[in-house]
């Protein structure tokens, strides 16, 4: 028998009686909609709905936009590569990301403690993913992290980027500050408090892709178990499987989302809101037996078998002070999370990651000398990366390669990682 899924395990909260009505019109269904979602997220750190704004066929553009994006060459792809940016904006190359259980003491210890069959798969290096960065919602008229609002990269020869972009990438966030808004009333917040937060933040529309043709193997994996570092991730439907997110109680689950709905999933950044009443979600990408069946599947339909994610991470704004909200400013263990500028935490978060490198950051006599080192990387020939995918703390690499028998010995370079680069 098949183990469960997302869908077996996780409610679907329909958002649709609230679409458009202010929160003194809720009744008292509504009410109960809001204490579910903060119940859930509380519970499991992830989240499933159904937002009657986001229509399907968005998605499938969308996915076809993409699809065509990465299967050009390589070298195609590089030149919307913006490494001296923390690649907070364009491509970032397969084996540029590393995965947080890479470089994460304290990681590895709660990875070792999980048991099969809720272990993740282990990566040997840098993720396997390419991903492309396209910033969604306006940005702040003033910030003192420009690399995070960064002003976006159109690649050439797609007519119907910018359009098409923005409109899913939109959406997404649209859901998501409908789902601030009621967690927000079901933890009992301020009115408008969490999306407050989120207002002029450095939200992404996020796709990583994956080449199945060179990766399309049993355990390959495509994007390491890690938390995301921003406040909440959207998913869409993907047309690989392969994605699997673990509960609050410790289960991996396969993440199979119902049509017409979503699958959100708690960042870093929301864990610091509220002192770990709602703690950050991990989630992996492998290659596992359905996924090679879906490849079959395109490969005889003449369909590209690119692996291509549909998400949204949804920020807090960079000059904002990350702190315990309301109630949760006196919960036991709020000391944990001190108040920081949500930019630093990211900058903090992408530096372990390897997405951000102090070098990007230098003064500016420091920084005029190595300018002419600043060409974007070769993807077989680059070390560190950044993503949205990691986690704040210890990102020391003090613990690489220590009791995971080597895990770590492919960082530095992706070409000893067995990273497949994209041409086809
Ligand atoms: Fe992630």
């Amino acid at each position: 028998m098949a183990s469960a899924d997302s869908a077996d395990c996780l409610p679907v909260f329909d958002l649709t009686s609230v679409v458009g009505k202010a929160p003194d019109e809720y009744d008292a269904q509504d009410e109960e909609l809001c204490r579910g979602i903060a119940e859930c997220l509380h519970k499991t750190g992830c989240l499933i709905v159904r937002d009657p704004r986001v229509p399907n066929y968005m998605n499938e553009h969308f996915l076809d936009l993409l699809e065509r994006y990465f299967e050009q060459p390589a070298d195609r792809k590089m030149a919307d590569c913006r490494p001296a940016l923390d690649y907070q904006v364009g491509v970032t190359p397969c084996g540029t990301e590393v995965p947080r259980c890479l470089v994460d003491p304290q990681l590895q210890d709660q990875l070792r403690r999980l048991q099969p069959p809720n272990r993740p798969t282990l990566p040997t290096g840098a993720d396997l993913k390419w991903r492309y960065f396209w910033r969604v919602g306006p940005r702040p008229p003033a910030t003192a992290f420009p690399e995070l609002n960064a002003e976006p990269v159109v690649p050439t020869g797609f007519p119907d980027w910018a359009p098409t972009m923005d409109a899913w990438g939109s959406a997404l966030l649209g859901a998501a500050q409908a789902v601030a808004g009621l967690l927000g009333r079901g933890l009992g917040l301020p009115e408008r408090q969490l999306q407050d937060v989120m207002s002029h933040g450095p939200h992404l529309l996020a796709p990583t892709a994956s080449d199945l043709d060179c990766n399309g193997r049993l355990g390959a994996v495509l994007a390491g178990y890690h938390y995301d570092l921003n406040l909440l991730t959207v998913h869409g439907r993907s047309r690989f499987p392969g994605l699997f997110v673990w509960l609050r109680d410790g289960r991996r689950v396969p993440v199979r989302i119902p049509e017409g709905c979503l699958l959100m999933q708690a960042g870093k950044q929301l864990e610091w809101l509220t002192a770990g009443h709602i703690m950050a979600g991990f989630h992996e990408v492998v290659v596992v037996e359905p996924t090679l069946a879906a490849v079959e599947r395109a490969r005889a339909a003449g369909r590209s078998t690119w692996r291509i994610s549909s998400t949204v991470f949804t920020h807090a704004a960079s000059d904002t002070l990350l702190a315990p909200l309301g109630p949760f400013a006196t919960a036991p263990g709020a000391a944990a999370y001190p108040p920081t500028r949500a930019g630093e935490q990211v900058q903090r978060e992408l530096e372990a990651i390897c997405l951000r490198k102090q070098e990007n950051h230098a003064p500016p006599s420091a920084a005029a000398a190595a300018a002419s080192g600043t060409a974007a990387p070769s993807p077989s020939a680059k070390g560190g990366s950044m993503s949205n995918s990691g986690s704040a703390g210890s990102g020391s690499s003090s613990g690489l390669g220590s009791g995971l028998g080597g895990v770590a010995a492919g960082l530095g370079g992706s070409s000893a990682t067995g990273v497949a680069i994209g041409g086809r």
